[in-house]
C-alpha cells in the first residue's frame, strides 16, 4: 500500500510539474468550483520561485528513498526522518486544502489527490513502522512531561497531585475507549519480555510498587499504560487516615520523595469489596501490613491484625494473584518491629497457619546490614515464601546521593526516602539474595529505577521482576513502555532471547 501511494504521489506531482513547465492546463478547468487553472495559476502555486509541484515531487522522491533505506538499514534516525517528512507532508497539504477552499475558492483535483495521498501515507507509515513510531512517541511524551507537565505538578502539593492523578487515572481506566487509546500508544508488547515467575505469567517484568495505588483504583488503567503487574496497597486490617500532613515531599535534585504516609488505608474490608467485582488484565498483588494505630502494645496483637487482613482477602472473591507481606514500612507508630528474628518467626508461623495458596513475597528493608538480612532470609526460607522484594524506603539521610541542601531542608521532618537514594543498596541486596538464595527465593528488585538500564541492572544482578514508583513520577507514565522497549534492545545487544535468561547473569 505504501509503495502504491508513493507511486501515485510521484506520478501526480510529476504530471503537475510537466503541466507547469509546458504551460497547459489539466482538463479540469472549466468547472465553477473544480477549477484546476485558478489553483495552479494562483500566486500560491509558486514558493520562492519554485513551483509547489516540484517541491511535492522532491518530497515524494526523498520519502521513497528514505523508506527504501530504512527497510534495508533499519536505523532509528532514518525512520525518525520518515515520520518527520510524512507529518510535514500532512501539515502542508492541509494548509493547501484550506487555501483552496477558503482563499482561492476553487479546488484542483490533482492537489486534493495529493493531499489525500499524504494523509493516507502518514497513517500507513505509522502503522508499518509502529515500533519505531512508538519509540519516538515515548521520547516526545517524556520531553513534554519533563518540560511542561512535571514543572506544573511540582508547583502543587505533592499529595494533592497524587490523589488527583489517581482519580483521573481511575476514570480513564473505567472507559473502554480511553483505555483502548492509552493501550494503543503506551503499551509495548514483546514475547521476549514474557516469563513465568512463581507460577505466574508476567507479560513484562515492570510492575507498580506498593504505595501508589493504595486504594486499589488503578487496576484497569495500569495494564493499558504498559505495566506487567501491580501491587495494590499497602492495605491494613483496620482503616487508618494516615500520619499528620504534610506527609509527602519532593527532593528533585536527589530524584527522591519524602514519604511519611504511615499506611494510610481504608482497611481490608473496604478495599476487598472494591476489588471483588473487578477482572484484572494483569497479575495483581495485595500488599498487607499492620494497622498503624498506637493501641497495639504487644507484638501478638500486631501479628493477629496482619493475619486478619490476610484472612479477609482469602475469604473474599478478589481475583488477585499474589500477596506482599510488608514488614518494612519505616513510618509506623509504636515500637513493634518484625526485624528481630523471633518476632519475624512469630509472624511467619501465624501466616503459615492460613495455608495461603497464592504466592507470598516479603517486602524487605534496605537499612539492615548484610548479616542481619541474611539472618532474615535464612528464616524466611523455612517457610512457604515465594520470594523477597528489595526493597523499601531509604532511612539513612547521610546517603551520598542526597543533595545536601535538600536534605537539610527536610531536617526535623519525619519520613523516609524513595528514588535514587535507594538504588545502590537495593542492588547490593538483590545480589546478596540471588547469590545465596536463588534456588529457594524469587528476587524482585525495587528502588530508584528511572531508566531501562536501571531496571536491566537489577535484572542482571538477580531480580526476576522490577517494581517502581518514583521513576514514573519524575519521568512520566510513558516510562513503563519505554523501559520495556529498551529492555528488548538491551537483551538483543547481549544476545539473549528472553528476559528470564538475563536474570542473575552477573551473579552466576
Ligand atoms: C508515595 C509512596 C508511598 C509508599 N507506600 C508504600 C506502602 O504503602 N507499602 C510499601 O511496601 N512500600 C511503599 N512505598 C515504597 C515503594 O513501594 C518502594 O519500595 C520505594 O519507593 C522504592 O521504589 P522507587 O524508588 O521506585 O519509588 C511507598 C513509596 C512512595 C513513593
Amino acid at each position: 500500500m505504501i509503495v502504491i501511494l508513493l507511486l501515485i504521489g510521484v506520478t501526480d506531482a510529476s504530471y503537475l510539474t510537466y503541466e507547469h513547465y509546458r504551460d497547459f492546463l489539466p482538463p479540469c478547468s472549466n468547472n465553477i468550483f473544480l477549477d484546476c487553472g485558478r489553483v495552479l495559476r494562483s500566486q500560491y502555486s509558486v514558493v520562492f520561485g519554485i513551483p509547489l509541484a516540484v517541491l511535492g515531487l522532491i518530497h515524494y522522491i526523498i520519502l521513497t528513498m528514505l523508506i527504501v533505506f530504512s527497510v534495508i538499514k533499519k536505523k532509528h534516525w532514518l525512520t525518525d526522518l520518515i515520520f518527520l517528512l510524512s507529518a510535514a507532508g500532512v501539515v502542508i497539504s492541509l494548509y493547501l486544502v484550506v487555501l483552496q477552499l477558503f482563499v482561492i475558492r476553487s479546488v484542483c483535483f490533482y492537489c486534493m489527490l495529493s493531499a489525500l495521498n499524504s494523509v493516507l501515507l502518514y497513517f500507513l507509515i505509522r502503522y508499518y513502522f509502529w515500533p519505531q513510531y512508538q519509540r519516538l512517541f515515548f521520547i516526545k511524551q517524556g520531553f513534554l512531561y519533563r518540560t511542561i507537565i512535571k514543572p506544573l505538578f511540582f508547583l502543587v502539593d505533592a499529595e494533592l497531585v497524587h490523589v488527583s492523578m489517581v482519580n483521573f487515572g481511575a476514570q480513564l481506566g473505567n472507559i473502554s475507549v480511553t483505555r483502548g487509546l492509552i493501550k494503543r500508544f503506551y503499551t509495548y508488547d514483546n514475547q521476549m519480555l514474557r516469563q513465568k515467575v512463581a507460577g505466574i505469567v508476567f507479560s513484562n517484568p515492570i510492575g507498580l510498587s506498593a504505595g501508589f495505588d493504595y486504594e486499589a483504583k488503578l487496576t484497569s488503567v495500569l495494564p493499558a499504560i504498559g505495566f506487567g503487574f501491580e501491587t495494590v496497597g499497602t492495605i491494613t486490617n483496620r482503616p487508618y487516615e494516615g500520619n499528620v500532613k504534610p506527609r509527602l515531599g519532593r527532593l528533585p535534585k536527589s530524584q527522591s520523595l519524602l514519604v511519611n504516609k504511615g499506611f494510610k488505608s481504608e482497611g481490608a474490608e473496604v478495599i476487598s469489596k472494591r476489588l471483588e467485582s473487578k477482572r484484572f488484565a494483569f497479575p495483581v498483588g495485595i500488599s498487607i501490613g499492620r494497622t498503624n494505630i498506637a493501641t497495639f502494645k504487644k507484638q501478638k496483637e500486631a501479628v493477629q491484625d496482619i493475619v486478619q487482613a490476610f484472612h479477609k482477602f482469602e475469604k473474599s472473591k478478589v481475583k488477585h494473584t499474589y500477596y506482599e507481606l510488608n514488614i518494612s514500612c519505616p513510618n509506623l507508630i509504636g515500637g513493634i518491629s518484625f526485624y528481630p528474628l523471633p518476632n519475624l518467626k512469630e509472624l511467619l508461623d501465624e501466616i503459615k497457619k492460613l495455608h495461603l495458596e497464592k504466592p507470598v513475597f516479603v517486602k524487605m528493608p534496605i537499612e539492615k546490614n548484610d548479616q542481619e538480612v541474611r539472618g532474615m532470609l535464612d528464616l524466611i526460607t523455612n517457610y512457604q515464601v515465594a520470594g523477597v522484594i528489595f526493597g523499601n524506603l531509604q532511612k539513612d539521610r547521610r546517603n551520598p546521593v542526597f543533595d545536601r541542601q535538600e536534605i537539610v531542608f527536610w531536617k526535623g521532618k519525619i519520613g523516609h526516602f524513595s528514588g535514587k537514594p535507594t538504588y545502590k543498596r537495593s542492588n547490593e541486596l538483590i545480589s546478596l539474595a540471588y547469590r545465596h538464595y536463588h534456588q529457594k527465593l524469587v528476587v524482585i528488585g525495587c528502588g530508584g529505577v528511572f531508566t531501562a538500564q536501571d531496571a536491566y541492572t537489577k535484572i542482571k544482578l538477580g531480580a526476576s521482576l522490577v517494581e517502581l514508583i518514583t521513576g514514573m513520577i519524575y519521568q512520566g507514565p510513558q516510562l513503563i513502555g519505554e523501559i520495556n522497549l529498551q529492555l528488548v534492545d538491551l537483551l538483543k545487544n547481549d544476545g539473549l532471547k528472553n528476559i528470564s535468561q538475563a536474570v542473575g547473569i552477573e551473579n552466576r
